[in-house]
């Protein structure tokens, strides 16, 4: 997808969308397109009742002078509501609009708009928030017809202010690692699977990101029983990829992102029923995420100490695969009890969250995974669950989610629940009871966090994969989870507040 910012006169063909604050809908380009359409967009309003508020269109179709296309009167609401987020939202509305319409290009006709106090930023979260919606995954189809295919490829900014397009440049390296982890977590699971997808990790390399990656011999080297024994049903190799983003100065902290990376779940040997399996191809969200995030957050070359670390397995039934009861060694020295072979994900992240630290010394982990069906009892798919040793960490986290539009809800993580993990025979086993389930998981995280590390750990289960079109993400892979970490790390380790 191009986009563009110009200062040219509007073409005359297109999508031309005017965003129309509440209560003064009439901005300068609004005038100026009234003028040459002679009035039709002030009898479009009327006669439509448009007046501005959020979520309001009218479509003028071809109107005289100015458009062989559209014109899109779209509502942002009152100036003091307009958010950069609700700019997104209007942005991606009129991306809908327009693919709809069959529409080859989206056009802001941005001049004289009055967007409160986002300024310059209203366009460039406009273009953002379009770029997001006109994301599509399509690859695999050889078919489509005439008016199920996207025709959109651009997006033209128009007469915004000279601050515009440097403010969109940021938003541009963050649409670029949205992208990555839709993408990730859209491709079917014959294609994406641990060597696979630690291949697509290598391509970060051309944005300045250390890639490392160990295979099995390596991995049963360093001791890594726990996840060596999720992978050991499959045929494909299990694969661990550290992504280094060295940004910030040497004697900076540094935050590690550690992912779930289950490229398939099928649940092993205590198999998940055939319904809805196939949903678990995006099993390893947690992984795309951290990929993503480091594309992020290496894209717009912040200044910090960011590793990116996921673990890759796919989880099969097999003559060799690991049976309920065993119990297996992790990279820690610490013993598990394998009482199901679905709780895979906190195995994975054993070996990984250890391997991590071992490694980094991180000041700061967090985890991101699909780690439970139960987060998704608890929070339906409007937050992301959070659980932390630390409340400032959980405080900044929460933060960063609510300007960045990935929510997250802190839950519960208390002793209790590191109880209800005891093994007779191991030091711990992979499940608790019934209930609270997303917390003995976490729990279980836990068991593999160092002393004095502050960290976080994000069950995204009810997150990673959009059930239906929303206004900056149409249905499938989210990308939740990139924003927010890209924001996290910006206000947390880039700050001056950072340097205490
Ligand atoms: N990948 C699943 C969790 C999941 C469920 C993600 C639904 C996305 C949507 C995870 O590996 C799993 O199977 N968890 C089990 C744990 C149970 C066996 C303790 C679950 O949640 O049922
Ligand atoms: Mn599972
Ligand atoms: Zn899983």
């Amino acid at each position: 997808m191009q986009v563009t910012f110009s200062k040219a006169a509007m073409p005359k063909s297109g999508a031309i969308i005017v965003p129309c604050m509440e209560g003064s809908i009439a901005s300068a380009a609004f005038k100026a397109i009234n003028k040459t359409t002679k009035g039709a967009l002030e009898r479009a309003a009327k006669a439509s009742g448009f007046q501005g508020k959020k979520g309001q269109i009218t479509v003028i179709v071809g109107p005289a002078g100015v458009s062989n296309g559209h014109v899109v009167l779209i509502g942002a609401g009152k100036p003091k509501d307009f958010t950069a987020l609700e700019a997104e939202n209007l942005g991606g509305s009129a991306m809908a609009k327009a693919i709809a319409l069959h529409e080859k290009a989206v056009l802001f006709a941005m001049d004289g708009l009055k967007a409160g106090d986002l300024g310059d930023g209203a366009a460039a979260h406009m273009a953002f928030g379009a770029r997001l919606r006109g994301y599509r995954f399509d690859q695999y189809r050889t078919a489509q017809e005439k008016n199920e295919k996207m025709l959109v490829s651009k997006i033209g900014i128009y007469d915004a202010g000279a601050g515009s397009k440097a403010a969109y440049n940021d938003l541009e390296a963050l649409a670029e690692g949205i992208v990555i982890t839709r993408d990730l977590v859209s491709e079917p699971p014959n294609v994406l699977y641990p060597e696979s997808f630690a291949e697509r990790c290598r391509e970060l390399e051309s944005l300045g990101v250390k890639v490392k990656i160990l295979g099995e011999k390596e991995m049963s080297k360093l001791g890594m029983g726990s996840l060596l024994g999720v992978g050991q049903g499959s045929v494909r190799e299990s694969k661990m990829v550290a992504m280094e983003w060295r940004g910030g100065a040497k004697s900076d902290d540094t935050v590690c992102l550690v992912g779930k990376g289950v490229t398939f779940d099928t649940g092993g040997i205590s198999l998940k029923p055939p319904a809805g399996m196939e949903d678990m191809k995006w099993d390893m969200g947690g992984a795309g995420a951290v990929t993503g995030a480091m594309a992020a957050i290496a894209g717009r070359k912040a200044n910090a100490n960011v590793i990116g670390v996921i673990g890759l397995v796919e989880n099969m039934p097999d003559g060799n695969a690991q049976r309920p009861g065993d119990v297996v060694k992790s990279m820690s020295g610490k013993t598990i009890e394998v009482i199901n072979t679905d709780a895979e994900g906190r195995l994975v992240l054993a070996d990984a969250l250890w391997w991590a630290q071992e490694t980094y010394k991180p000041k700061v982990v967090i985890d991101l995974a699909t780690l439970t069906g139960a987060i998704l009892v608890s929070l339906a798919h409007e937050f992301g669950g959070l659980f932390s040793n630390n409340d400032e960490l959980a405080d900044n986290l929460i933060k960063a989610g609510k300007s960045s539009g990935d929510k997250l809800w802190h839950m519960p993580l208390t002793k209790t629940h590191y109880d209800m993990i005891k093994s007779p025979i191991a030091d711990i086993k992979n499940i608790g009871g019934r209930w609270g389930g997303s917390s003995t998981a976490a729990a279980f995280l836990g068991h593999f966090i160092k002393d004095g590390v502050e960290w976080a750990h994000l069950d995204i289960a009810g997150m990673a994969w959009n059930e239906k079109d929303k206004a900056t993400c149409p249905k499938g892979g989210a990308g939740y989870g990139v924003r927010l970490l890209d924001n996290f790390v910006r206000d947390q380790f880039e700050s001056e507040a950072s340097d205490e």
